[in-house]
């Protein structure tokens, strides 16, 4: 899930509670906060694709694209078209990291409410966009927008849903990200195949629907009972708290709610917290596991697929066809991740999701290899070309039970409250910054490292999962609480963690901390 999610031990507890009507309204919301950042992160490849676009902003790519005689892999080659792609995710790097005071300080409704309108202002610049400045404040200003929904409407959503139903929540984000990104491929589709500047400017305006019903949501919403307690309105909470749970007998669950709102105040140093040793894991998994989210190369096919398919010498319409094709596929395959994490866990997701996507990978780059070579020239018969379509999904599915929800589930599952908003931004940081090295970097490294880009992305595979095999352990249904304990007991991470914190709770390790 894009920005993350605190989950807070489900399970432990068993709290009253009915499914309620309001629930399902803030599961809708929550769907249309991750429907905006997959539209952004499926519509930019098609729109990128499109000749009317590259004619009327990038004409020298567009000749490039039409010289037969041009090296296949360098086609696309410009800093400024990757620009297009990569600036929204250094705007969103950048708000997500204050946009955690705001929903602190005004509560999560109205960061959601500011998110959704910089993104509407956004979809405005860019479908009514009449040079390439107006494209890039208009993608900067999406950038904020995502930066904040992502910051407000997962924390928006695990707050108002009914503790056991959590982690449920949080798979179903990722869900609502690839949603957004098959609902933006065919739009790109259809618009594609419409007449002059007419089909980019309605891809990338209608970026302004779920930023209209994001904000309309945010407005008729109440506030979560945690941000209602944490600015000081118990009774409105309590009220809030029995009204979303449908019965009155909310004693325990408040309480628990005012308890760890205390708790948290005393948190004062969740910066300093995370780099005692015994937070060693916890650092070097927020760290690491973004960092390697990236480098699966997942990117390369979420933003850049339709332009891969022409490179490969489909025909734009094919091209955007089977972009399509793809984000079906790993909306389909994150379910199998929705219904099996809890039952299977998540190192045997890892370990298998990295090998498909090895053998994936090794095998588009020999195919690429042997039938463009190192110059880039050359033909790939229909046979081909479909095969290595068949195999870009089989990647894709790999990620999309694996490293897609796991790179956001892990890091907010063994994170203990005392350094939980530290380890949040530094996982939403890293992921943001190397989306953006990825988008940006992308058709310059395709230009250079030829097929080899994709042996690149394959050694890091490798690495990352004998990283995930030697150092995850398994935190399949661990109370956040009992976390140490697994470290404790792994061969690497035991020598960093002291005997006494395994079976202490927040309160007592913070003190420890300070
Ligand atoms: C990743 C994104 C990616 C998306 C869809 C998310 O988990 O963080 O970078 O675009 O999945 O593949």
């Amino acid at each position: 899930m894009a920005g993350g999610f605190v989950s807070q031990t489900p399970g432990v507890r068993n709290y009253n509670y009915k499914l309620t009507p309001k629930v399902f309204v803030t599961c809708f919301i929550g769907a249309f906060g991750g429907l905006i950042f997959g539209y952004d992160l499926g519509i930019s490849g098609g729109v990128t694709s499109m000749e009317p676009f590259l004619e009327e902003f990038f004409p020298y790519v567009h000749k490039k694209m039409k010289n037969a005689h041009e090296n296949e892999y360098c086609r696309f080659d410009s800093q400024l078209l990757t620009l297009f792609t990569s600036s929204l995710y250094v705007a969103a790097l950048i708000s997500s990291l204050f946009a955690s005071t705001i929903t602190r300080v005004f509560g999560r409704k109205w960061s959601m409410f500011l998110g959704g309108f910089t993104f509407f202002i956004g979809s405005a610049f860019n479908g009514f966009a009449q040079n390439i400045a107006m494209l890039l404040i208009g993608r900067i200003l999406l950038g904020f927008g995502v930066g904040f929904a992502n910051q407000s409407v997962p924390v928006y959503l695990s707050e108002m849903a009914p503790p056991n139903l959590r982690g449920a929540f949080n798979n179903g984000f990722q869900v609502a990200i690839i949603f957004g990104i098959v609902v933006a491929t065919i739009i790109n589709y259809f618009t594609a195949q419409m007449k002059g500047n007419i089909g980019w400017r309605i891809s990338l305006g209608l970026a302004c629907v779920p930023a209209v019903m994001i904000m309309i949501g945010a407005l008729i919403l109440p506030d979560t009972p945690n941000s209602l307690i944490e600015r000081g309105y118990s009774e409105e909470a309590k009220k809030m708290l029995q009204s979303i749970r449908g019965t009155d007998e909310v004693d325990e669950e408040f309480q628990d709610l005012i308890d760890a709102s205390e708790e948290s105040k005393q948190v004062k140093h969740p910066w300093r917290n995370i780099l005692l040793p015994r937070y060693r894991p916890q650092l070097i998994m927020t760290c690491f596991i973004p960092f390697f989210q990236q480098l699966t190369g997942i990117n390369v096919i979420t933003f850049y697929a339709p332009v891969l398919f022409q490179t490969l010498g489909f025909g734009s319409k094919a091209s955007l066809l089977s972009a399509m094709v793809t984000g079906i596929i790993e909306l389909l395959c994150t379910f199998v991740s929705v219904f099996t994490v809890d039952r299977f866990g998540r190192r045997v997701l890892f370990l298998q999701g990295g090998i498909q996507m090895l053998i994936s990978q090794i095998a588009i780059g020999a195919m690429i290899g042997v039938k463009f070579g190192v110059a880039g020239t050359g033909n790939i018969g229909k046979g081909d070309a479909n095969l290595i379509v068949a195999l870009i999904c089989i990647y894709v599915a790999g990620f999309a039970w694996s490293w897609g929800p796991l790179g956001w589930l892990v890091p907010s599952e063994i994170s203990p409250l005392e350094i939980r908003s530290a380890a949040q931004a530094i996982n939403v940081s890293v992921n943001m910054f190397f989306t953006f090295l990825v988008a940006q970097l992308f058709l310059t490294m395709l230009c250079h490292m030829k097929f080899g880009l994709f042996f690149f992305f394959a050694f890091f595979v490798v690495i990352m999962t004998i990283f995930i095999y030697l150092m995850l352990p398994e935190t399949k249904n661990v109370p956040i609480e009992e976390m140490n304990r697994v470290w404790k007991a792994h061969w690497f991470w035991g020598r960093f963690i002291p005997d006494e914190a395994v079976n202490m709770g927040a309160a007592e390790m913070q003190q420890k901390s300070v």
